[in-house]
């Protein structure tokens, strides 16, 4: 990698965990991903995410969302989307982000909004699409990084993996399966849309 150009720089947005960011760090570290990621935001203060990217020595804030519970208000995609520029973010990547992005913050980063769903979408969009699944009782489910538009996992989609459905799976088991292709494919992803 070239020290001068430290390539594509990310803005990721979590609420949980933060292990679809690690392995985009991960990849990175592994000189497979020409990028760096600039800035971390969660809307959960407590989130790991946040903790993992201290770590690491990563910017982080907390998105204030103004008391609602599952809202993303205007005025917080607002300022989210300032952050986000502040930071130089080319590329805005959601890791398990809970709240629905709409204009504000898609106006600021056209066509630069993705996502990671556990899912073969469109089957099973929302949450807990593991879950989903193993309801159906489907054979087959999988994972999508799609564009984020302002519907709810509606957006083009980038690449998709399936993930088999094993019979005795419950929604935990086919979680974990389904994320070992999750921190595959992000990485993957990004590069394609670099
Ligand atoms: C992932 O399964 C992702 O597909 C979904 O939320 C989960 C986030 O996991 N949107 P993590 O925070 O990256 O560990």
């Amino acid at each position: 990698m070239n020290r001068l150009n430290p390539g594509m720089i990310l803005g990721i947005l979590g609420s949980g965990s933060g292990s679809n960011m690690q392995a985009i760090l991960d990849a990175i570290d592994a000189g497979q991903l020409d990028a760096r990621i600039a800035l971390v935001l969660s809307d959960n203060p407590q989130a790991y995410i946040l903790e993992r990217a201290a770590k690491r020595g990563i910017p982080t804030r907390v998105i204030d969302c103004r008391g609602f519970a599952t809202k993303f208000p205007d005025e917080a995609q607002l300022e989210t989307a300032q952050q986000l520029k502040e930071a130089g973010v080319e590329l805005v990547c959601l890791a398990g982000f809970m709240r629905l992005v709409k204009r504000p913050l898609l106006d600021a980063f056209p066509q630069r909004i993705l996502n990671i769903h556990p899912s073969l979408l469109p089957a099973f969009p929302g949450l807990q699409a593991w879950k989903q699944a193993v309801d159906a009782g489907v054979s087959e489910t999988g994972c999508t990084v799609h564009y984020v538009d302002d519907g709810m996992d509606t957006g083009p989609i980038i690449l998709q993996e399936k993930v088999p459905v094993m019979p005795e799976d419950t929604a935990e088991t086919l979680h974990a399966r389904i994320q070992v292709v999750e921190h595959r494919l992000y990485p993957e992803a990004i590069r394609k849309v670099m």
